[in-house]
């Protein structure tokens, strides 16, 4: 099965998952980039108020096109209980994803809210879906979850 790994990661805890996961799928990867300034506190603030307004935002030019696959696996941190804005524009950019999953990353809370507004926004239920704590992935007791998808 022909596999695209999609994710945005701020702060390399979400990028760690999907490094894993294309390792055991050779899978094809597609980080998605923004121009829009995330870092540091004040982005860190941006991010919030994005967030919060479900804020579509300009995201850098894609390698793959998900069309191509038998099936996607989306990755996401947790921002404010939803997506995070480059993954949010990135769906309602490619709405004919059809067999998807998904992994969501955050530090405590809001995980079913995240996949609740993915399916809010592309129509469709993801197969599988797997939520990780970011304490699990700097501890590197992620694996498990994330073989979830396998
Ligand atoms: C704007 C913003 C909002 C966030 N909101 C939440 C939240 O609602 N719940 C939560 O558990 N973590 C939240 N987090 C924490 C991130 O989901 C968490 O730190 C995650 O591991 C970051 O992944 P990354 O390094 O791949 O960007 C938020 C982080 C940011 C930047």
């Amino acid at each position: 099965m022909k596999t695209l790994i999609v994710y945005y990661s701020r702060s390399n805890t979400t990028k760690k998952v999907a490094e894993y996961l294309k390792s055991k799928l050779g899978a094809d990867i597609e980080e998605v980039t923004t121009p829009v300034n995330y870092g540091g506190a004040i982005g860190y603030a941006k991010g919030i108020k994005d967030s919060v307004q479900e804020k579509v935002i300009e995201i850098g030019n894609l390698k793959y096109d998900p069309g191509d696959y038998d099936r996607v696996i989306i990755g996401t941190p947790v921002w404010t209980s939803k997506l995070a804005n480059p993954i949010l524009t990135y769906i309602k950019k490619n709405n004919s994803l059809k067999n998807v999953s998904l992994f969501i990353v955050g530090k405590s809370n809001g995980f079913e809210k995240v996949e609740e507004h993915f399916t809010k926004v592309s129509g469709v239920k993801p197969q599988k879906t797997t939520y990780i704590l970011e304490k699990e992935i700097n501890d590197n007791t992620f694996e498990n979850k994330a073989d979830a998808l396998l």
